[in-house]
């Protein structure tokens, strides 16, 4: 999810502060696994982040599995902006030293602007910069994942592994009688590592939003983690239910797996490529795999054997660019890039989707908003008091505490005009210039699915998020899509990701349709009650024309790449089968949000723990 907005990003002041009184250097523990470093491993998992430590923890449950991850970034230091609900949830981490601090190529459809894309580079990944907000998309998202071909992929098959990865506690009393806040138990899972709950304190004016939603007849779903992602809910975030602090995979498959002997973790190294080994029989498989130090030029790399597999977890952005350094994917870019081609897979880095996001926002009059933490000195140190004596108040908030995923029906009357274009539509005709006749296969098969989500009601199309007066309209089922590629052989000077955000115009067409619909948000009465006033883009902006102009000048993301390694068959533009093999090669996996085929209606951590989760035992040979 999104910072709120800049002004609550007082992470220096809070450092200042009692930055020292929280803080748990990790250094030890670092220093400890590169000393003991072997030359090989059962599994080696590159990048400790959302995924990756989840699956290097289950592997390492098996004492004879020796297990070794390996992550650019390094241990953060447990810093205020990165455990403090109300700072860290805002994007505190955002633009630091834990973020890999890159843009998406800057294009036309978005104005010319290089919009920014942070991704954790830290161990624990994105899941220790995110809004931790912890969501599972709608039943039939993921069902439709098994209908492009990817068995075992349905919501049923990954329901168990959702709550695997969970421990779920309730809110409290006082919340429960002033919001009416509801949940399910039997969705919910409490034994998994990932802590969910709710704050004891939430923004007051997200009230105002739940009786809105209620005025325009939009129901407040039980509980979203039933596969019912729809219309409004109560959102449980990732933190502790006693600390109130920010739960990363980190805290969650790190801190219950580090004594383990059979677990070591190499931080501040990033892996450089990996060495394969093409067998008499034209068999190609992983023997090692390469890194250097991050702080190097990728000079005098180090290796380590790989007794079993390889598993490639460094997220949507990242996982691509290790596979095209070492020779896996399209013979094209190979060639470009002075690289042999080991396996042809055209696929590597196609598909790239992200969730795109516009802000509408107003002004309003309410007694308690979050910019009181920043414009008003009392209010702020009243508040940080109540957080360190009592782990209570506004900064254990991670904003975001109702939101709302409504489909195309639900918040337009254009659903069928809408569809009647996308129908009429060549869609392939909107993909970049390189895109390859596998991919484009497997698109055509994507957009069937899209069309048919412009009319059902079994999935949200669009996220309305409420911030105290911006209402923030996020695309969820995107037809645009982006490249990854890597800009040279050597993954240190960097990678080229274009998002493809608006190439389609029918992803034009639903946000105009949601900006309108926040304006009848706004004027429900309830909303009434705090005076709106709209600032951004302004009341005078009504036409299609000029609506699609605000939304190209000023989109920006919602922070869900994915797509880059999809399951699916390989004439289909999959780059890694049902059990997450990539294809063409023996032992080797990708298990992150590169493999989602196609993004669900929901924020992507969820989905991502469920994926790893379901990978472990898929590797381990277990069936739940
Ligand atoms: C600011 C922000 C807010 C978000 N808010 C939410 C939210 O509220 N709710 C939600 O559900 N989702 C949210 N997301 C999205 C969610 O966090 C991601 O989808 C998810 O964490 C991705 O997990 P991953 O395992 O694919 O990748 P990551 O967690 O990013 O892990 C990849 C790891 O690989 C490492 N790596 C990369 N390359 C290499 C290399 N060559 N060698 C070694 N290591 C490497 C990286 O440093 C990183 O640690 C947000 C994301 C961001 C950035
Ligand atoms: C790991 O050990 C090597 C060799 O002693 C050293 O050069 C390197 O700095 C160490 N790396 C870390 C992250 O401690
Ligand atoms: C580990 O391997 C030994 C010898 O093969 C076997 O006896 C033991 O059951 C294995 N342990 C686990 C946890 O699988
Ligand atoms: C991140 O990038 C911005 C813009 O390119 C730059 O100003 C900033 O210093 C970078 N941050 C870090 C921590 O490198
Ligand atoms: C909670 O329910 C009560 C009684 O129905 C209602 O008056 C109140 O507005 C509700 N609050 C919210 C936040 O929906
Ligand atoms: C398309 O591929 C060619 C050849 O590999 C490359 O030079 C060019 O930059 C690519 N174009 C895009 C838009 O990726
Ligand atoms: C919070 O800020 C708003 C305006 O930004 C102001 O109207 C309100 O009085 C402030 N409340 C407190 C407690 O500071
Ligand atoms: C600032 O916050 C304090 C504590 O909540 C409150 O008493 C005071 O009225 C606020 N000041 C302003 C100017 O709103
Ligand atoms: C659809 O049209 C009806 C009739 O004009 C109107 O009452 C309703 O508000 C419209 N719905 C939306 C979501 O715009």
């Amino acid at each position: 999810m999104m910072p709120i907005s800049s002004n609550i990003a007082s992470a220096v002041l809070f450092q200042f502060l009692f930055g020292t009184a929280l803080a748990a250097s990790r250094l030890g523990q670092l220093a400890a696994a590169n000393q003991t470093l072997r030359p090989s491993y059962d599994y080696v998992v590159i990048g400790a982040g959302t995924a990756g430590l989840a699956v290097a923890n289950r592997l390492s449950e098996d004492s004879n599995n020796s297990v070794l991850v390996i992550e650019a970034g390094d241990f953060d230091l447990d810093e205020d902006y990165m455990i403090i609900p109300a700072l860290g949830g805002a994007g505190g981490a955002i633009g630091t030293k834990y973020d890999w601090n890159i843009s998406y190529a800057a294009s036309d459809a978005v104005a010319g602007r290089a919009i920014p894309i942070p991704m954790g580079k830290v161990v624990g990944g994105s899941s220790k910069l995110n809004a931790m907000v912890l969501q599972r998309g709608s039943q039939s998202d993921y069902d439709r994942w098994a209908d492009l071909g990817n068995e075992g992929w349905d919501w049923a098959s990954l329901f168990p592994y959702f709550k695997k990865s969970e421990t779920f506690t309730p809110p409290i009393d006082e919340i429960i009688s002033e919001y009416n806040v509801t949940w399910d138990l039997a969705a919910h899972g409490f034994s998994g590592y990932v802590h969910s709950t709710f704050p004891p304190f939430f923004w007051p004016t997200i009230a105002f939003f739940a009786r809105a939603l209620g005025e325009l007849g939009i129901p407040i779903s039980r509980d979203q983690a039933t596969g019912n992602a729809l219309n409004g809910f109560w959102q449980p975030h990732t933190q502790d239910p006693v600390t109130q602090t920010r739960v990363s995979a980190e805290e969650a498959y790190f801190d219950s797996a580090e004594s383990r002997p059979n677990f070591h973790l190499l931080s501040g190294h990033q892996v450089t490529r990996l060495l394969t080994e093409t067998g008499s029989n034209g068999v190609v498989t992983v023997a090692g795999v390469e890194f250097a130090p991050s702080n190097s030029n990728g000079e005098d790399p180090m290796s380590v054997r790989v007794d079993k597999e390889a598993i490639l977890a460094a997220g949507a952005v990242h996982s691509p660019q290790v596979l095209q350094v070492s020779g896996i994917g399209d013979p094209n870019l190979l060639a470009d890039i002075g690289v042999e081609t080991v396996v042809d897979l055209p696929a590597v880095g196609q598909n790239f989707q992200d969730h795109i996001l516009v802000r509408v926002g107003y002004s309003i009059n309410a007694p308690v908003v979050a910019a009181n933490l920043t414009n008003n000195a009392t209010f702020f140190q009243e508040a940080l008091e109540e957080y360190l004596l009592d782990r209570t108040g506004p900064l254990t908030s991670a904003f975001g505490e109702l939101l709302s995923f409504l489909p195309l029906s639900t918040y337009s009357n254009a659903s069928a005009e809408i569809h009647a274009a996308a129908v009429a539509q060549d869609s392939a005709a909107f993909l970049p210039s390189n895109t390859t006749a596998d991919f484009l296969k497997g698109y055509e098969k994507q957009v069937a699915v899209l069309n048919e989500k412009l009319l059902t009601t079994d999935s949200g199309l669009m996220e309305f998020i409420w911030q105290d007066g911006v209402l923030i309209v996020g695309l969820q089922h995107p037809y645009s899509r982006g490249t990854v590629r890597t800009i040279s052989a050597n993954v240190f000077d960097g990678v080229a990701a274009d998002s493809g955000y608006l190439q389609n115009p029918l992803d034009v067409a639903v946000l105009v349709e949601a900006i309108r619909f926040v304006r009848q948000i706004a004027a429900t009465a309830a909303i009434g009650e705090l005076d709106p006033v709209e600032l951004l883009p302004g009341p005078e902006v009504t036409t299609d024309e000029a609506l699609e102009q605000f939304i190209r000048g000023t989109s920006s993301s919602i922070y869900h790449p994915a797509g880059t390694c999809a399951i699916g068959a390989r004439e289909d533009g999959g780059v890694v089968d049902s059990e997450l093999r990539v294809h063409g090669v023996k032992n080797l996996r990708v298990v992150d949000a590169s493999v989602i085929p196609l993004l669900p209606g929901a924020h992507t951590m969820g989905t991502v723990y469920a994926v790893a989760e379901k990978a472990a035992d898929i590797i381990k040979g277990v069936q739940q």
